[in-house]
């Protein structure tokens, strides 16, 4: 399986890294690599949904070997073109059930998903599956981390499903929940300069901090820490995000 035309094809790898979002932003990006070199403790990386390696380049950079998964070729195809893209390895796949060959590197001290990216998993067994994936590519003592929005139900109107994010005169999007299933799907609405509209719509699926730890548990791994976001700032419950780490015991649970 791979996403020659899916949410992350060729449409939107065109203007990926063109985005204004703080998540581009020089001091987030240092924020990020900082933790994550942190943590990868001198040894490899695994980046679940890699992209176009705004993450993964900046951590090589400081030394640390990277590899990264990802069904999207475009989004590969960008992180191939930049400087040290060629050196960094990914495999074309799943990140939920595709296996990277550990014989000759050895296992991962860190594997990571940030950004939301585990949202992309749109059913709770592809999720379970995928801290499972994440778990097996880890030696002991290594971690995975996720950052990830939490659920936005309380800015839901009483009565209502949607909750828009953005709105201009020509641009506006939205979130549909279905707060049973934990379905989700955001809309991107265009008014094009003849007039005429656009609609992109991309699925995910939203969870929660207890639910990710449950699914670390089945993983058979532990919550070591949980923040606010790559600042390190206590997770509250004010939080509209979290960086969450999980660690493989050193001993079998
Ligand atoms: C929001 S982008 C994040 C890219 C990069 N990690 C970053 O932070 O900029 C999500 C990426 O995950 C990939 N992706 C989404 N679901 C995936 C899956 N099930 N398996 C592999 N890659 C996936 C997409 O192709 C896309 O490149």
């Amino acid at each position: 399986m791979t996403d020659e035309d899916g949410y992350f094809g060729e449409r939107v790898a065109r203007h990926y890294d063109q985005s204004a979002g703080s998540e581009f932003q020089p001091d987030t990006i240092e924020r990020t690599v900082d933790l994550l070199a942190e943590l990868a403790d001198g040894g490899r990386a695994l980046e679940l949904g890699i992209g176009t390696g705004r993450v993964a380049l900046p951590l090589a950079r400081r030394g640390v070997p990277v590899h990264g998964i990802d069904l999207s070729r475009a989004m590969t195809a960008r992180l191939r073109a930049k400087p040290g893209g060629e050196e960094i390895g990914v495999s074309i796949g799943d990140f939920a059930t595709t296996k990277v060959d550990t014989t000759a590197g050895g296992r991962f001290s860190l594997a990571y998903l940030v950004f939301n990216t585990i949202m992309n998993l749109t059913t709770q067994d592809a999720q379970v599956a995928c801290f499972r994936n994440a778990a097996e590519h880890l030696a002991p003592g290594g971690c995975f981390v996720i950052e990830v929005m939490v659920p936005e139900l309380r800015r839901i109107p009483a009565g209502q499903n949607i909750v828009p994010f953005s709105t201009g005169p020509t641009e506006w999007a939205y979130t549909t929940y279905d707060t049973v299933t934990q379905d989700a799907t955001c809309h991107y609405v265009t008014v094009t300069p003849d007039g005429r509209g656009e609609v992109h719509s991309t699925p995910f699926r939203y969870v929660w901090p207890a639910e990710l730890d449950l699914m670390a548990r089945l993983a058979g791994l532990r919550l070591r820490d949980r923040w606010d976001g790559w600042t390190r700032r206590p997770f509250t419950e004010d939080s509209a995000r979290h960086v969450s780490v999980w660690e493989k015991p050193v001993t079998a649970p």
